[in-house]
């Protein structure tokens, strides 16, 4: 099995600390990693090949930076001249990867996710493979403890004929509203989609080609001139300009009829936001709070408190999340955290 590892989103949502030239997954939020490093530390044990990185170019160094503190021997660094999201970059990985005419199954993994169960997650794995050995498009499904609209939710079928380690996949509804996704949680039949899949390349060219034939041929044009340069791989700009911009969520998996789930549970969170931060967070004072950096509290509880450089006070506070940067401050009530996004979009308009 061969790792696609994204990493070309821009984590808007951990504004100050996740910027346009250092987003999400190249910061260390959740151990002394990078969240791409921990991403490939993870894989540890768990049987694959050297991984592919996909990003942005702008990232190239960074990456290639990460990659070496780790020591990781990996299988290229692919190159978007522009994001279209994960779909094309998901398609140029497969189309790379089967260059030289293998049919590689691949692990596509977010570069940005948090899972503390590694073991939990190679089992997971291991079951993905061979459901993948058999045609079948692989999403690893959580079961959800909220109506989060940020998740797409996978309806759960029979299970897949002769194994007992996953399930077709009755409908995979990509962020729905809260309404739909609250029913869904009801329901007890559903997941959340992790945004991780295995599939044979050829079967997620295949599918990619019966919905969306427009994008796999402009992706097969991007790569058909790859150049190398080291350990950089750039496919055509003046092609992969013209590429739709979609996630594989919409583009495929919300199609497909060779979808298949295998459930995990291995402490999974995307670190989507600020307060999926504190969730997740190991320690904790007597308040509840988590502290990162210089700062005195008084009266203040269950709140996210992370000073780069100055000292933080809080006084008589609940529920709170503070980030200090050096030239950026956050303050922000905990429950509205995926409202950050709304600043990054204002802040982008003003330049
Ligand atoms: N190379 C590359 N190029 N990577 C990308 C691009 C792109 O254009 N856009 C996003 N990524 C990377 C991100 O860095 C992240 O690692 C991953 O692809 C998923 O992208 P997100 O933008 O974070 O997607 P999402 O969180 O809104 O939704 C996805 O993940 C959820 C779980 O966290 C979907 O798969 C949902 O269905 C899922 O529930
Ligand atoms: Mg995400």
């Amino acid at each position: 099995m061969k790792p696609v590892v994204l990493a070309g989103g821009s984590g808007s949502r951990l504004w100050p600390k996740s910027r346009a030239a250092l987003p999400k997954q190249f910061l260390s939020l959740t151990s002394d990693l990078t969240m791409l490093q921990d991403t490939i530390a993870r894989l540890d044990g768990a049987k694959a090949e050297q991984p592919i990185v996909i990003c942005n170019e702008a990232h190239r160094f960074l990456v290639a930076e990460q990659l070496r503190q780790q020591d990781v021997a990996h299988g290229g660094i692919l190159l978007e001249p522009m994001g279209r999201n994960t779909a094309p970059a998901i398609a140029l990985a497969a189309l790379h990867a089967s260059l030289d005419g293998e049919d590689p199954t691949l692990l596509i993994l977010a570069a940005d996710h948090l899972i503390s169960d590694a073991p939990a997650f190679h089992a997971a794995i291991e079951h993905a493979e061979v459901l993948a050995e058999q045609g079948k498009l692989v999403t690893f499904g959580i079961v959800p403890d909220s109506a989060h609209t940020g998740y797409g939710y996978i309806q759960r079928g029979s299970n897949v004929s002769g194994v007992d380690i996953g399930f077709d996949v009755a409908s995979f509804v990509e962020k729905p509203n809260l309404a739909t996704a609250q029913n869904y949680v009801d329901s007890g039949k559903y997941y959340w989609n992790s945004g991780m899949f295995m599939f044979k390349a050829s079967r997620y060219l295949q599918e990619l080609e019966k919905y969306n034939p427009e994008m796999l041929v402009i992706c097969k044009k991007a790569i058909a001139s790859e150049s190398k340069d080291l350990e950089f791989v750039r496919v055509d700009a003046d092609t992969f300009v013209h590429c739709p911009d979609d996630s594989i969520d919409y583009a495929v998996m919300e199609k497909t009829d060779s979808a298949c789930v295998v459930p995990l549970d291995a402490g999974w969170s995307d670190v989507g936001s600020w307060s999926s931060l504190w969730e997740t967070a190991k320690q904790k004072d007597a308040n509840n709070n988590v502290i990162i950096g210089d700062a005195i509290l008084d009266g203040v509880s269950n709140s996210y408190i992370n000073s780069e450089q100055r000292l933080i006070s809080v006084v008589g506070l609940d529920d709170v999340v503070v980030v200090e940067t050096k030239d950026a401050v956050l303050v922000a009530s905990k429950d509205k955290v995926q409202d950050i996004k709304n600043v990054v979009n204002k802040l982008k308009a003003e330049k």
